[in-house]
């Protein structure tokens, strides 16, 4: 369903009418048009706290990218941001440069102590105001969980409350701010993670905070096709966001099985088709559905490289009024059966070597919501799982969830007026997000150089006002 309000405040009456009568004015969001686009261009500001250890990585990342890249200079505690290297040209901050800034990169991971803090000031207080429509804001941090002492912990969790709270004053440009904790000595891991968050692909993506591990090293992939060679699975793939994850997969490189149920295999095999891609009917609820999803894979594939659960279902109604069948389908298809085929696969072997799992979560499962304790409780317990489940990877696999918060699909058309109106607006951005944008953050975490980011629940909301 289209955002009728999001195109009459972007004609020039329109404007003037919400600026005048203070009404959202949420700026159109720019996604990927084409996947050999430049991960980020124009003019991007780098800087580093003293003792930054991510520094050099963010300036090689840049280096090579199509953007202006320039180091902070000018102020002490701003020194090592020269470590960038000598593809970026110092700029002092205080020089009053006329640049309009498509991003602002700043390594953190080096503050000790809360006295430390003053470099995000230096850094952000003259750069701010000068960035741009859609820009991008990516702070890294080390995650206070591997923090020996408390004022250094303290440092880095305070980036936490920081970078949302620069996500919530730059929404109203179309912008977005996002956090990455990295374990120490886990640089080699940043790149994938500071692409995606720098690029198009994450323009709903906001106030979100990642935690990137130690890994085996980063392959070097294919930027335009990083899934050459990989077969994914989607369930739910026949409409809405898995169809667009389906789609966005094949694009990068992978070959897609799409699953969806016998009613919907009309829908499906159109995706499928169009992406080359195989179609299998299935209920994933069916207690023979993991043997049946499993032969299926090995005796097409040999095995999956990737697997997302996407297909879900709600059956809302308040807890006093909720028939048992709406609990227990509702758990059975968002929860369940997830863990049912993730054990088939793995007890036979069939997810490969550097395999990545993901799964739907929602905001709902985070802030929970009226008439939804069934779906709330299910997508609730996917965060456990995921969390739980990628302790036990050791490297062999990642898994990884997405929470989406309002996107527009036939889900959320169908939602009553004024509650569609409030879930498209209450958030950073003003709108709702495109099928894509959840579709771009499970690409970002199938990629093979992603293999670091594991056990994360990345929120695609554009930073909702809902839950945490
Ligand atoms: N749309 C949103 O705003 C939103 C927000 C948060 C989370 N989500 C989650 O994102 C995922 C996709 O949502 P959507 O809006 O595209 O939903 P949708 O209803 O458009 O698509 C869901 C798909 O899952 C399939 N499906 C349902 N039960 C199945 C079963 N038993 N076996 C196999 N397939 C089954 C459906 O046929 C459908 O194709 C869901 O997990 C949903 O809970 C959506």
């Amino acid at each position: 369903m289209s955002d009728i309000y999001l195109k009459l405040v972007n004609t020039p009456v329109g404007k003037t009418a919400a600026q005048s009568l203070g009404l959202p004015s949420p700026v159109p969001l720019k996604r990927l048009k084409r996947a050999d686009q430049p991960f980020i261009e124009g003019d991007v500001l780098v800087g580093a706290g003293n003792g930054g250890k991510a520094i050099s990585t963010i300036g090689r990342v840049l280096g090579a990218s199509a953007a202006t890249v320039h180091h902070a200079s000018g102020k002490e505690s701003l020194e090592d941001s020269s470590k960038a290297g000598n593809k970026a040209q110092a700029l002092d901050l205080a020089s009053g440069s006329e640049a309009r800034f498509s991003a602002l990169v700043f390594d953190a991971t080096g503050l000790k102590s809360p006295d430390d803090l003053r470099a995000l000031y230096d850094f952000f207080h003259p750069s701010i105001k000068k960035l741009g429509a859609n820009a991008r804001v990516v702070i890294v941090g080390q995650d206070p969980a591997t923090c020996r002492k408390a004022p250094q912990a303290a440092a880095q969790q305070a980036l936490e409350g920081f970078t949302r709270s620069i996500g919530k004053e730059i929404g109203k440009k179309g912008a977005t701010a996002n956090l990455l904790w990295m374990a120490p000595n886990a640089e080699s891991q940043l790149e994938s993670s500071i692409r995606f968050f720098l690029s198009a692909r994450s323009a709903y993506v906001s106030g979100q905070v990642v935690r990137i591990g130690k890994s085996e090293d980063a392959p070097s992939t294919n930027p335009v096709a990083p899934l050459t060679g990989k077969v994914a699975l989607v369930t739910g793939a026949s409409r809405g966001i898995g169809a667009s994850i389906a789609e966005t997969l094949a694009r990068d490189g992978a070959t897609v099985i799409g699953l969806d149920i016998e009613p919907a295999m009309e829908d499906l095999e159109k995706v499928t088709n169009a992406i080359k891609g195989k179609a299998l009917s299935c209920d994933i609820t069916a207690a023979d559905a993991p043997g049946k999803i499993a032969d299926f894979a090995e005796k097409h594939f040999g095995g999956l490289d990737i697997v997302i659960h996407n297909a879900g279902i709600t059956r809302d109604k308040t807890l006093g009024n909720m028939p048992e069948h709406f609990w227990d389908m509702t758990i059975a298809v968002n929860l369940t059966a997830e863990e049912h085929m993730n054990d088939e696969l793995m007890d036979r072997g069939l997810l490969k070597e550097g395999g990545r799992i993901v799964c739907i979560s929602s905001i709902s499962g985070i802030a929970g919501n009226f008439g939804q304790t069934n779906y709330s409780a299910a997508k609730s317990g996917v965060i456990g799982y995921v969390e739980a489940m990628a302790k036990q990877a050791k490297n062999n696999f990642t898994i990884n969830a997405v929470a989406p918060g309002f996107i527009e699909t036939q889900m959320t058309a169908a939602m009553p007026m004024t509650l569609r109106e409030a879930g498209r607006r209450m958030n950073s951005l003003s709108q709702g997000g495109q099928p894509v944008d959840v579709a771009e953050t499970i690409a970002w975490y199938c990629s093979p150089a992603s293999g670091g980011v594991n056990g994360n629940v990345v929120r695609v909301c554009g930073q909702s006002l809902l839950g945490k």
